[in-house]
């Protein structure tokens, strides 16, 4: 009785203790905004340069520091215009971008990257850093999928938030972004996008929730596009009705940069925070004097401006912005940084064919290689606008085989493709007629290859397509590359090809002719020694694709029902809760490779597949059980994956939908029992008739998988 009685205590000190720091960092705000002119308040509702906010010296409130970006911490700007100050101290550590930490499928990995990105930006004094971007990959065509991580709620949900609570322990805000619905770059910033409520809720919705639900993100950032008709940032239904009263969001809401169209709409709409406005004059922002004259006419009550400091002190207040003594100071461009980069680039690879086992490669017994290829040499940190990083270092993947095994064997390089595009801002006339191969460096790639052991192609993208601020054209590897790769597979039995990407591209015309095909992602800083190592063997591939790949443009739901771009700056979203493989499973369509899909060096039998009951009621847990063994000669990792599918609904419901996955990391003879839980209330569906989630009784199947294609186990259970 009385340990009952301790603990009782205990917890109620504990939660008392707990109300008690949050009602003393309220009580402190409100002192603080009382101290305040509104001319004061106001100067932290706008930017005063590109990414900062006024101090207010008097109350001891510093500017406060934003930066991008999402994968790493942005080299330093001039404070009142887009050019680098080209300072030698802004050097950083580069991870693979968005759509490669999502391969990893590894949330381990998410989570060093966020305390990595946290050390980072406090170091070079950064309070909020400008990520992660978790917009959902609609069409293969948007030139920030790369930045990105999926075309699935639940994995984008799960990254996110191992991102964001990793990243805020290091007393730096994230930002999550671009609240809702930018799945494009055309037109980006006046697209006016329109979908159902079901589709919100149930996919482009769910990771912005997650992220500040679950993982308490401290900031949201409004995007550019209109929604239903409305500005994103000033859109009550998104700033007001879901932001703030749905989600409980206590953060800033902040717009993009240049985002904001008005002061009383968006003020009312809950936004909190205007950056970017392309005026020259800041007194001259929505959020700076206009905002003071609305005030005094009556326009707006200053309890609206309160609101919106109070917003931006919480969060400077729970990242120690206002005490600075006891504040994580930070660390940059260490060993451990640059590991945790590498490993997220080894974790990405995609193994997507290995005939014959080509793969991994023998280095001891190989006499030489042909290294072809653009994507052989070009370095890709620095490119894709806002996410760009000053990397201290990047490794090719010629650097790396030359570094790792020029001693030991030949390395016969050729260009094999040039880069035939370049970049255009707001604009994809950069990457018109590059489609033409160029025969005098084919036949020199075809030369090199033909006297070589092996031949591998680094093919794929750049920052020329893969951008912010504009889209790709089409789906098609450019530059002629996949002539080339023709040619040289013709040259060469032992052909590789490893794309460098972060988007769809169609590969039905190498798939075939290659004995090995490897998805290397931009792998960053660490890139070439990632991709090198897990080719010989020193590491395993155990990434699976965050998308999947259409075999043609015209397979992908938003462009067979041609709602892409959209029309007259419109774009409804036709496809609507069917986005990637529940398109493709739904519509019997066979993707070039389908979701969650990538090969091992080694192979895995999954056994014993079993759920905790057959009958569940509908606050209950359902666990899924198995045991998993590598049965082959080398190490592994498996991402198993647990889809779900309601046997008969009312409405049309995806084939299934993937609800839990874990990465199970084997030794050759090794075997682990491993558990998988979903909650039933995860499997509801939203239901517009009544506006809420619903979850029908009846059959539903469980499908263990280790891809959207690869059902291994199906089990059918019954919701009560
Ligand atoms: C850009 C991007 C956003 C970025 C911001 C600041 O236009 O849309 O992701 O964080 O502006 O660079």
């Amino acid at each position: 009785m009385r340990l009952r009685f301790m603990a009782i205590v205990l917890f109620s000190a504990f939660q008392s203790s707990f109300s008690q720091t949050d009602n003393a960092v309220e009580k402190k705000i409100q002192q603080l905004i009382k101290k305040m002119t509104l001319k004061e308040k106001v100067g932290m509702l706008h930017g005063n340069s590109k990414f900062y906010t006024e101090q207010i010296k008097h109350l001891g409130i510093p500017e406060w520091a934003l930066s991008d970006g999402p994968h790493g911490v942005r080299a330093e700007m001039n404070r009142h215009n887009w050019k680098y100050t080209g300072q030698t101290d802004d050097f950083s550590t580069s991870f693979p971008p968005g759509t490669a930490m999502a391969a990893s499928w590894n949330l381990e990995l998410a989570k060093q990257r966020g305390i990595v990105l946290g050390e980072e930006a406090r170091f070079r004094k950064k309070d909020v850093l400008l990520g992660p971007g978790i917009n959902i990959i609609r069409s293969p065509l948007c030139g920030r999928n790369f930045e990105y991580l999926s075309e699935d709620p639940f994995l984008i949900s799960q990254l996110s938030i191992s991102y964001i609570k990793a990243l805020q322990t290091q007393d730096v805000a994230a930002c999550v972004k671009h609240f809702v619905a930018n799945n494009q770059e055309e037109n980006r910033f006046v697209v006016d996008v329109t979908m159902s409520e079901r589709a919100l809720r149930e996919i482009y919705l769910p990771g912005f929730k997650s992220s500040v639900v679950d993982a308490g993100a401290l900031g949201v950032m409004g995007a550019y596009n209109k929604f239903r008709g409305e500005y994103c940032t000033e859109n009550n239904y998104l700033g007001r009705t879901l932001l703030r009263k749905e989600f409980n969001f206590k953060g800033v809401y902040m717009s993009d940069w240049d985002a904001v169209h008005s002061t009383e709409k968006a003020a009312l709409a809950g936004l909190d925070l205007e950056m970017g406005t392309e005026k020259e004059n800041y007194n001259d922002w929505y959020f700076a004097d206009p905002l003071i004259k609305a005030v005094q006419e009556g326009r707006i009550k200053e309890s609206i401006v309160n609101e919106k400091v109070a917003n931006i002190l919480r969060v400077m207040i729970k990242t120690k912005v206002l005490d600075p003594q006891t504040r994580i100071k930070g660390s940059i461009n260490t060993k451990e940084h640059q590991q945790a980069a590498y490993r997220s680039a080894v974790e990405a690879i995609v193994l997507l064919k290995n005939e014959k086992q080509t793969l991994p490669l023998n280095m001891s017994t190989l006499k030489s290689i042909a290294v072809i290829g653009d994507n052989a040499t070009r370095t890709h940190c620095g490119g894709g606008f806002s996410s760009e990083i000053k990397a201290l270092y990047e490794v090719t993947p010629l650097q790396a085989i030359t570094d790792k095994y020029g001693k030991s064997m030949q390395i016969n390089f050729a260009q094999g493709y040039e880069k035939q595009s370049h970049v255009v801002e707001r604009s994809s006339a950069g990457q018109l007629n590059t489609d033409k191969a160029d025969w005098k460096l084919i036949d020199e790639a075809v030369a090199q290859a033909k006297k070589s052991d092996v031949a591998i192609v680094f093919a794929g993208l750049n920052h020329d397509f893969d951008s912010e601020s504009f889209d790709r054209l089409h789906m098609r590897l450019p530059y002629g590359q996949e002539t080339l790769i023709q040619e040289v597979a013709k040259a060469n039995p032992k052909t590789i090809v490893v794309i460098i990407a972060g988007s769809p591209l169609e590969l039905a015309g190498i798939e075939s002719r290659v004995s090995a095909l490897v998805w290397g992602w931009y792998g960053g800083m660490e890139a070439g020694n990632a991709i090198v190592d897990v080719l010989s063997g020193k590491e395993f591939p155990s990434g699976k694709l965050p998308f999947t790949i259409p075999v043609t443009l015209s397979q992908s739901p938003a462009h067979a029902l041609g709602a892409y771009p959209g029309h007259d700056l419109k774009v409804n979203y036709d496809e609507d809760i069917l986005v990637g493989y529940r398109w493709f499973d739904t519509k019997q369509i066979e993707p070039q490779y389908p979701f969650g899909y990538g090969l091992s060096y080694t192979s895995f039998e999954i056994s014993n597949v079993t759920a905790d009951k057959k009958v569940y009621g509908v606050d209950d847990e359902i666990t899924v059980k198995f045991n998993i063994k590598n049965t082959g000669k080398t190490n592994g990792a498996e991402v198993v994956q647990l889809y779900a599918g309601q046997t008969a609904p009312s409405v049309l419901r995806p084939k299934k939908e993937l609800k839990a996955f874990d990465k199970i990391f084997l030794a050759p003879g090794e075997q682990k029992t491993v558990d998988l839980k979903v909650k039933v209330k995860d499997l509801a569906f939203y239901d517009e008739k009544t506006s809420g989630w619903k979850t029908e009784s009846g059959e539903f199947m469980l499908y263990t998988a280790t891809s959207a294609k690869n059902i291994v186990n199906s089990l059918a259970v019954t919701i009560q």
